[in-house]
């Protein structure tokens, strides 16, 4: 039996899964992000490790006998949180996220500063990464800059409570900006960049690397035996790549989550600074990724719930099937956005409201407006080399065929939905902790799921959206310029 345990930004999620990779069981405890000022996206880091304890004690109560036959765990976690810890590993602030927008000047500094930001670290330093957000700390608060003794990400702060070790891996590291992505190290220069050296850093293992065991205390609480190895894991798009057997060079997903993600594999460190592109190491050896990422997917539609005080798998059941664009249209920036534009200020918009605007309306153009960010992704990808021939679909937002059927058609490939279960970060996660606890090939274990259903591009729609893609592109630029 393995475990993945994923530190989503909406929930913390652990799945159990057999030697056939069948999914046993889940358990989920919510979490929420505090957003005390504008630009200001936080959580608190014992919140996550509160919500571990409470899926694991979940699946200890409800299924001791798969419990006590746990051999592996792995973890998969957003990505870019900075959890500063002092010298008794207390956390010396809330954690700052990857929708994070405070550090836009300390961005430019660190450009300024450090050109290898963009060649070793191979990308574009934005404001929800790692790096700008210590800088941010270091001028903005000096004693807790004073203080940090240890710089981790979100699932490698769960690590150390599991584990006690300081430990991370490559493809979460590669989206602090301190790692020489080609190389799959820590990079010195960038490191000094922001004041910080290795020995603020964890050791860095392969996702599919063993990077410590249970301690003893946990496993007892949990009736599992000793010896549970816990695996490196990945950030949460490189663990959920592998969770779809998005491992071999040109494989491809997208993502709705929280974030939207289209992601591509490679066999090689592929940088496309110039369309806001991101380039990371994958979680498995030799292996690296690309993706477009946008910053508000499933996060706009439950925005809009809010708004209209409806759940959002009712909105977009109201709404059914689309044959076409809505007749208004939503630009999905709620906050700013990375992939093409790189800008942290931008907002969203409506754009086209009349006195028929319903809320299916605006379930459709907030559906639309993702899709079309999707598609910016796309280009941005294409723009630099890579164009994915299928994609399949991860996160909350797949539940939507609607969902799917308007990105199939604005990307112009198929978009392939496993037949059941969860194929999303816990689950690769899991796959990982087999690799770390049997020494299987990643490569075997991370295969592609069972498609249950293939959403086509449909032609009609392609033109319809092709078309009201253009026009909603030329909305950006106008925002901008009013600058709300
Ligand atoms: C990727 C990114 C998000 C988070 C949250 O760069 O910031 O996808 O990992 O899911």
């Amino acid at each position: 039996m393995y475990c993945g345990i994923d530190i989503g930004t909406s929930s913390v999620k652990a799945v159990l899964i057999d030697d056939n990779q069948d999914i046993k069981a889940v358990a989920t405890h919510a979490l929420s992000v505090s957003r005390l000022h504008s630009l200001w996206s936080e959580q608190q880091p014992e919140d996550w490790w509160d919500g571990v304890v409470a899926v694991l004690d979940q699946l200890a109560a409800d299924h001791a006998n798969l419990m006590s036959g746990l051999r592996g765990v792995g973890l998969s976690g957003h990505m870019h949180g900075a959890t500063l810890l002092g010298a008794d590993d207390r956390p010396l602030r809330p954690c700052i996220l990857w929708n994070n927008g405070r550090s836009e000047q300390e961005c430019l500094e660190l450009e300024k500063r450090e050109s290898r930001f963009r060649s070793l670290g191979g990308n574009i330093v934005m404001p929800g990464f790692t790096a700008p957000k210590l800088e941010w700390v270091r001028k903005h608060e000096p004693e807790t800059f004073e203080k940090t003794k240890k710089v981790l990400l979100p699932k490698d702060y769960v690590r150390l409570l599991l584990t006690g070790e300081y430990a991370g891996e490559m493809s979460d590291s590669a989206g602090t900006l301190w790692l020489d992505v080609a190389k799959r190290d820590w990079s010195d220069p960038l490191l000094a960049a922001t004041g910080l050296d290795r020995s603020h850093m964890p050791l860095l293992v392969e996702g599919s690397e063993i990077s410590g065991t249970l301690k003893p205390e946990l496993a007892r609480r949990w009736g599992m035996k000793s010896g549970v190895v816990v695996a490196g894991g990945g950030g949460d798009n490189a663990a959920s790549a592998c969770g779809v057997g998005a491992v071999r060079p040109g494989s491809a997903f997208v993502s709705l989550g929280t974030s939207g993600v289209l992601f591509v594999s490679n066999d090689r460190f592929s940088p496309n600074v110039d369309n806001a592109v991101h380039a990371f190491c994958h979680a498995i050896p030799n292996t690296w990724h690309q993706m477009g990422v946008i910053l508000s997917a499933t996060d706009s539609l439950e925005w809009l719930s809010g708004v209209l005080e409806q759940p959002a798998a009712k909105l977009t059941a109201d709404l059914g099937p689309v044959s076409g664009p809505a007749p208004l249209m939503f630009l999905p920036y709620l906050s700013g956005e990375r992939t093409p534009h790189n800008d942290v200020s931008i907002r969203g918009a409506f754009a086209g409201i009349d006195h028929g605007t319903d809320r299916h309306a605006m379930t459709h153009a907030v559906l639309d407006g993702v899709a079309f960010a999707i598609r910016d992704c796309m280009d941005a990808l294409a723009a630099g080399g890579s164009k994915p021939d299928s994609v399949m679909a991860v996160g909350g937002g797949s539940r939507s065929e609607a969902w799917l059927s308007i990105i199939a058609s604005l990307l112009g490939i198929p978009v392939e939905v496993p037949v059941d279960g969860d194929f999303g970060g816990a689950f690769g996660a899991a796959r990982l902790g087999i690799c770390a606890a049997e020494g299987t090939d990643p490569a075997n274990v991370c295969s592609k799921p069972t498609i249950g259903k293939v959403f086509e591009p449909v032609s009609e729609m392609t033109t319809s959206y092709d078309d009201a893609h253009n026009r909603w592109r030329a909305l950006y630029p106008a925002l901008k310029e009013i600058r709300l």
